[in-house]
């Protein structure tokens, strides 16, 4: 795929780690860019930094994507690419001593 600056990307958890570093490269080949993320902190210090869009958006939540995808498409145009790197890492064991796994948690975050 070409990469120009008709190119319209959406990186969702693009305020920080993976998503930062796909912003970084989609901006350095020219595309129009939009940031996702539920931190607005630092996603509006991307979107100053970086020259582009930032929406608040929580990506588990569809009202708050779908919110999120009207505004961005009036600033970007209709997205050809989306990288989906939002996300919250974390490693527990299955079954232990009176705690649960928070398997809701992770449902609600990637399915
Ligand atoms: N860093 C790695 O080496 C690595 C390796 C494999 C998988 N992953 C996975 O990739 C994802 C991103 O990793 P990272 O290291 O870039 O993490 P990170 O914490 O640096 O960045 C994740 C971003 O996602 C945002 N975010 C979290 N939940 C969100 C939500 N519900 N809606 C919108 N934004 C949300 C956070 O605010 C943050 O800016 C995670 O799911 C992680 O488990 C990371």
């Amino acid at each position: 795929m070409k990469i120009s600056e008709n190119t319209a990307v959406l990186v969702t958890g693009g305020a920080s780690g993976l998503g930062l570093a796909v912003v970084e490269k989609f901006v350095s080949l020219g595309a129009k860019v939009a940031v996702f993320d539920m931190n607005e902190e630092e996603g509006l210090k991307v979107a100053s930094q970086h020259g582009v869009s930032f929406e608040k958006v929580d990506v588990s939540d569809p009202k708050s994507v779908a919110d999120g995808l009207s505004s961005i498409r009036g600033s970007i145009g209709q997205e050809s690419v989306c990288v989906n790197c939002a996300g919250i890492g974390f490693s527990q064991k299955t079954v232990s001593k009176g705690r649960n796994h928070k398997f809701e948690l992770l449902i609600k975050q990637y399915v």
